[in-house]
């Protein structure tokens, strides 16, 4: 299964949602199931690293990054199986940006949806915050990931 994680300017969120994702595919044993990747539904930061506190909020949390900021790419919609939005604005982009048909878009959620409560919840972007807001950002994310896995596999058995 191949997973895409979408923020805006793929620095911050979704380069870390995709470390989170693998280390805990990793840690369960599941590597050979899935795969995963990021982008962002704007071009300003396309090969880049990601940012340098998404590097530290990771590093301290012994979650590995290897990533370099890439644009959502319309053939995005066909190589992956999920794609995953950070907030309500990154999930309308997708739809518009990808041409999302009607048959395809249970392809594309919102991250937080996967939480026992997290209808309409959101990844709220801190480009402009500081490193508190990046550590808020790097739980969440953990939680939301493995909400996102625990769903897939028991899908997966059924
Ligand atoms: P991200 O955060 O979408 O989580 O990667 C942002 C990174 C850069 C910008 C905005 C949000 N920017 O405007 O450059």
């Amino acid at each position: 299964m191949k997973v895409l994680f979408v923020c805006l300017g793929n620095i911050c969120r979704s380069p870390m949602a995709e470390g989170i994702f693998n280390k805990l595919v990793k840690e369960r044993g599941l590597g050979q199931k899935y795969t995963s990747d990021s982008a962002g539904t704007a071009g300003y930061h396309i090969g880049e690293l990601p940012d340098f506190r998404t590097r530290k909020i990771c590093e301290v949390n012994a979650t590995p990054l290897n990533h370099r900021g890439r644009k959502l790419l319309k053939e995005d919609i066909n190589t992956f199986d999920l794609i995953l939005a950070m907030d309500l604005m990154n999930y309308k982009d997708i739809l518009e940006q990808l041409l999302v048909s009607d048959s395809e878009k249970s392809k594309v959620r919102i991250m937080r949806s996967y939480e026992p409560d997290g209808y309409g919840k959101e990844v709220p972007d801190p480009y402009y915050g500081d490193l508190e807001d990046f550590k808020l950002v790097y739980s969440m994310l953990e939680n939301a990931c493995t909400c996102m896995l625990d769903e897939l596999e028991l899908n997966s058995i059924e």
